[in-house]
């Protein structure tokens, strides 16, 4: 059987709307934090491809999403660089020594020696695929080089960015060196998920917002295309997934060649629509706290399908769903987005 989701994604007419939803694999799920519990802590989770196969296939039994996602975390590629990321509880993800000068940058490792490394994600792409059923898709992915630039130079996540954006104004250099080094592991990265078995690629750039406009294309954007383009030339039949979050000010100029455009909470599908839905498949947006009620869900749910129609369309949150959603809401969003595109 073919995968829905993938045709999907080349804009083939599908028997229904397909669905998923971002950071699906997670601590909603009581399954979820069982498998984690035996794991002690998430780092071992995302090393451990038995445990980390276990969960990416939860969401798949317990919702009937369309697809899988890989689960790791974006950061496990500046952890293989050589940064030493921990992830101290309530406060979220640290590097010991973030960059502050190109000796910081030089010491690390790049290129193929770096995506070498991630040995325990290709295995556990193996495991899934293995064991994922055959009309199910899975999703591969990785941070864009600018998300992972903001951890690696701030060290931690931030509300601010000051210090990195402090390195956009001051010494531009070094952040294109940095970008440009961890664009190299990314493409060799996703090139070995891909030879593990994944069927789609998603690129997060989630603190895509923290740029101004004027500057978005040169720090992150065209990055991220030389990244799609470099999986395209060579693996046309792996379609390629661009989320952005919230730059709608940016939608007039976005180019390149990759095949869906993902759309946040905070950019109306109908805008989005109107200036990218010809050149793009448009995935998305419900506003994730929408879940906490089934009726906001079901009323959005109603609206995207009426915007989209059904084409060139794939059902999913705005934004990563959060962890103190009661399962059966999202069940109630999965159930509603194959209701309203005509799953029988
Ligand atoms: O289901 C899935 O989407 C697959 C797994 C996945 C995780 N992280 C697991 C995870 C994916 C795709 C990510 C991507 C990721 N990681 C992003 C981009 C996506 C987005 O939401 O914008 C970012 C920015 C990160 C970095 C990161 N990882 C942060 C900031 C945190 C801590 C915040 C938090 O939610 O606690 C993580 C940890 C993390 N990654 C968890 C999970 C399930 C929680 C860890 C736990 O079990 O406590």
């Amino acid at each position: 059987m073919g995968k829905i989701f993938v045709d999907a994604c080349f804009g083939k007419e599908t028997p229904y709307t397909p669905v998923w939803m971002m950071r699906q694999a997670g601590r909603y799920l009581p399954e979820y934090m069982e498998v984690r519990a035996k794991a002690g802590d998430f780092l071992n989770l995302c090393h451990n491809p038995e445990m980390a196969c276990e969960v990416t296939l939860q969401p798949v039994d317990i919702l009937d999403v369309d697809a899988a996602i890989l689960f790791s975390d974006i950061l496990v590629i500046p952890d293989e660089m050589g940064m030493d990321l921990s992830f101290v509880k309530g406060e979220g993800p640290k590097f010991a020594d973030p960059i502050t000068s190109e000796d910081d940058l030089n010491r690390l490792i790049g290129g193929e020696e770096a995506a070498s490394k991630l040995t325990y994600v290709y295995d556990t792409i193996k495991l899934i695929k293995e064991r994922l059923a055959d009309d199910k898709a899975l999703i591969g992915f990785t941070g864009a080089p600018w998300t992972l630039a903001t951890y690696m130079i701030e060290g931690q996540g931030t509300k601010t960015y000051n210090i990195c954006k402090k390195m956009m104004y001051s010494n531009p250099e070094l952040l294109h060196k940095i970008l440009r080094k961890v664009t190299d592991v990314v493409k060799l990265y996703m090139e070995k998920q891909i030879q593990a078995g994944i069927d789609v690629v998603q690129i997060f750039d989630s603190w895509a917002a923290a740029i101004e406009p004027g500057k978005y294309d040169e720090f992150s954007w065209k990055y991220m295309v030389e990244i799609a383009e470099y999986l395209k030339e060579k693996y046309p039949h792996i379609p390629v997934i661009m989320f952005p979050k919230g730059i709608p000010a940016f939608l007039d100029k976005v180019y390149g060649n990759f095949d869906v455009f993902g759309v946040d909470w905070s950019t109306p599908m109908a805008f989005a629509k109107e200036r990218l839905g010809d050149k793009y498949v448009l995935q998305g947006n419900m506003e994730p706290c929408r879940l906490y009620s089934k009726e906001a869900t079901t009323q959005c749910v109603e609206v995207i399908q009426e915007t989209m129609q059904g084409k060139r369309h794939i059902f999913n949150l705005g934004h990563g769903i959060l962890p103190d959603v009661p399962v059966e809401n999202a069940k109630h969003f999965i159930d509603e987005c194959h209701r309203v595109s005509g799953k029988k």
